[in-house]
């Protein structure tokens, strides 16, 4: 059996986020003083849905980052076998499960813990939707653990791997990462309408990426 552990940095900064508390308004999602979520980010996820899950008949979608359930919505548009969600702030998981996943008509789960932490079944998943709020210093070395430990394990083969990602290029990493795991990727710009920008709006960019990844093995 193998023990799961978190770093010192993942340890203080889940700890940092649980203290903080989460309120949701007319424009999103703020965890403490910070937005994490905007309600207008909604059509950037409904083109993350719509790209991950087109052609497959009621796939089985993971979400690892919860937050606002702007992603859990769009999916409920969408015929899907099961919805899995990982969210590690208790107060954003319940909001989101009450706000949004309860709505789904098919078997649910909100696991409340860091994915670092979670162990999910092999082979189980269509699409795996990734979003989450790494520490500072942490987000490409924790992208590289995720894919190689959790999406390639977990997706089938010929399942569909995508992320949240701001601006208009992927950088090298990253690139290395998808190149190496995956059996072919692209990446589908997609920008907010600058009417549609929230007052608050803190994302360094309108102008977005929807990455989708393929498993190989199909
Ligand atoms: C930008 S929000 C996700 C927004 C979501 N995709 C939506 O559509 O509303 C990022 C979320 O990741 C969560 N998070 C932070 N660390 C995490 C971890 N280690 N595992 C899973 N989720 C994490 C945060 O609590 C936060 O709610």
């Amino acid at each position: 059996m193998t023990t799961k552990a978190l770093s010192d940095a993942h340890v203080m900064h889940l700890a940092a986020l649980r203290a903080q508390s989460a309120v949701i308004d007319a424009e999103g999602l703020r965890i403490g003083s910070q937005y994490v979520m905007f309600f207008a980010e909604a059509g950037l996820m409904r083109e993350h849905v719509t790209r991950l899950t087109e052609g497959f008949t009621r796939p089985n979608v993971l979400e690892v980052g919860l937050g606002l359930g702007v992603f859990a919505t769009q999916l409920l548009e969408r015929e899907v076998g099961s919805f899995t969600a990982i969210e590690p702030h208790p107060e954003v998981a319940l909001m989101a499960r009450t706000r949004v996943v309860d709505a789904f008509d098919v078997p649910v789960r909100v696991l409340v813990d860091p994915w670092q932490l979670v162990t999910l079944p092999a082979d189980a998943f269509d699409a795996i939707m990734y979003d989450t709020w790494p520490p500072d210093g942490h987000a490409d070395s924790d992208f590289a653990e995720f894919v190689a430990h959790v999406a390639m394990r977990c997706l089938r083969p010929g399942g569909r791997f995508s992320f949240f990602h701001s601006g208009t290029s992927i950088g090298p990493a990253r690139r290395a990462v998808l190149d190496r795991q995956f059996a072919r990727w692209t990446a589908y710009p997609h920008t907010m309408p600058a009417e549609q920008t929230p007052p608050h709006w803190t994302k360094p960019s309108r102008d977005f990426l929807v990455p989708i990844a393929t498993k190989g093995g199909a």
